[in-house]
């Protein structure tokens, strides 16, 4: 299968770190989202090991929590020694809820409101990851209205295509993020960050977009951010020390992906910064990553449950679940291709292709096209695997329909991590 932590027991159900997803879905509900626990963890730890293998004391790996983002997340990533990147005050407020340590906290967003800006400096953020020059003049002013020093970076585009789907490429120079590199504009920015005496210019930071496989593109983009580097030092006298490569790395959807090599692609890049920064003559900054996606997305599996099937003569066959778009927009926005799995048939002959369709009242609701299950019937558990990341991070409340229960499976126990949304939940704020 897909995955090492996936299997099928003697009842014919799909197990996902041992646990019989059929029996999890009567107790608990669905659509359920698990999440398995170990995978997060080891993969936190490869990331780890491998930048302290790779680059200088100090470095590493962030997790990027837009992909998947709640109190637990934070506790556990900080259990693992991980800092976090967060990318509104709804994150950072989580995080800061969890207990997570704010010095280790890194603020995106290429549109940041006065707001956040002084709502991250009273929880005592660590770092703001600063997009232009309106943000950096603004964090100049309340840093120095506060009398404090503000540690920031700057967001720059390298102008890398890192050959994947438009919406989540975000290194080209035409890109909404940062400050480019090739058009001097990351040269300007950095003048003025280094003219400042509230903000503090630790370093420069990319991202040059998400599920890539390759390892190439990352280390294009860490050679035109180490040499922009050396050249703010060489010629600006800029004391900054630290890197953030941003995050990227791919994981595979489906058999036809290969696995990425994590270490090996971080390994790589510490070579090529060894040999460069001997090359440049200057010393090896703090390399910082920003993995969201290849920390989260394999440990999650999402289980529905089968309200219809129907079959188009001459034309095709659908699977209707009780989720959707609601709780995964990714193939709906992206194409996404998905692994879907007959959780409750997982020994009999698949030979029914079909359209799995969400509950909402769009016919653009499918979590995914030409899948072959066994023919299902009202009732039965589908699985779709790898939705441990920008699923529930994506998730909306359109038709009203609540957000899922996630459900983690610990190393020993399960526990709730975050409660199904209540029809009380939705009506909440309404007045
Ligand atoms: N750092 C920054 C500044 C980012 O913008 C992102 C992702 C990451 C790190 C983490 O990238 P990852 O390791 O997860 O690839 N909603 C889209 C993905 C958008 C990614 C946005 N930025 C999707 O569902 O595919």
């Amino acid at each position: 299968m897909l995955y090492a932590n996936l299997g099928v027991n003697e009842l014919g159900h799909l197990t996902v770190a041992g646990r019989d997803t059929v029996r999890l879905a009567k107790i608990y509900g669905t659509v359920l989202m698990l999440l398995d626990e170990m995978v997060i963890r080891n993969r936190c730890r490869t990331y780890r090991r491998a930048m302290e293998k790779a680059f200088p004391k100090g470095s590493m790996p962030l997790f990027a929590s837009k992909a998947l983002s709640f109190k637990r997340i934070y506790e556990i990533m900080q259990e693992e020694s991980m800092g976090v990147d967060v990318v509104s005050c709804g994150e950072l407020f989580t995080a800061y809820k969890a207990g997570f340590p704010m010095d280790k906290v890194y603020f995106h967003g290429n549109s940041k409101t006065d707001e956040d800006i002084r709502f991250a400096m009273d929880c005592g953020l660590g770092y703001f990851v600063c997009d232009n020059k309106e943000e950096l003049l603004e964090i100049e002013r309340v840093a120095s209205a506060r009398g404090i020093q503000q540690k920031v970076l700057l967001r720059l585009t390298p102008g890398i295509d890192p050959h994947t789907n438009e919406k989540i490429s975000t290194g080209k120079v035409d890109s909404k993020f940062g400050a480019a590199i090739e058009t001097g504009q990351a040269e300007e920015l950095t003048l003025t960050a280094m003219g400042l005496s509230h903000v503090e210019l630790v370093g420069f930071h990319c991202h040059i977009g998400s599920q890539i496989f390759e390892h190439t593109p990352f280390c294009d983009g860490a050679e035109m951010m180490l040499r922009f580097y050396a050249h703010m030092q060489k010629t600006h006298g800029c004391k900054a020390t630290v890197l953030n490569l941003g995050g990227g790395m791919g994981v595979p959807y489906t058999e036809a992906q290969a696995p990425v090599d994590y270490e090996g692609n971080i390994l790589r890049v510490g070579e090529l910064l060894k040999v460069l920064c001997k090359e440049l003559d200057v010393e090896c900054p703090i390399i910082l990553m920003e993995p969201g996606r290849s920390i989260v997305a394999d440990a999650g599996v999402t289980l529905y449950r089968v309200n219809s099937t129907k079959s188009i003569p001459g034309f095709k066959n659908y699977v209707a679940v009780d989720g959707g778009m609601t709780d995964n927009p990714r193939y709906t926005l992206y194409g996404a291709e998905y692994t879907v799995l007959p959780a409750s048939r997982m020994e009999e002959k698949r030979d029914f292709v079909c359209t799995v369709a969400g509950r909402c009242c769009e016919s653009g609701d499918i979590l995914q096209e030409n899948v072959s299950l066994p023919k299902m019937e009202r009732g039965d558990i589908l699985a779709v695997l790898t939705t441990g990341a920008y699923n529930y991070s994506m998730a909306s409340n359109y038709n009203r329909i609540p957000r899922p229960m996630v459900l983690m499976l610990g190393e020993q126990d399960d526990y709730v991590a975050i409660q199904r949304e209540s029809f009380e939940d939705l009506i909440r704020n309404d007045v």
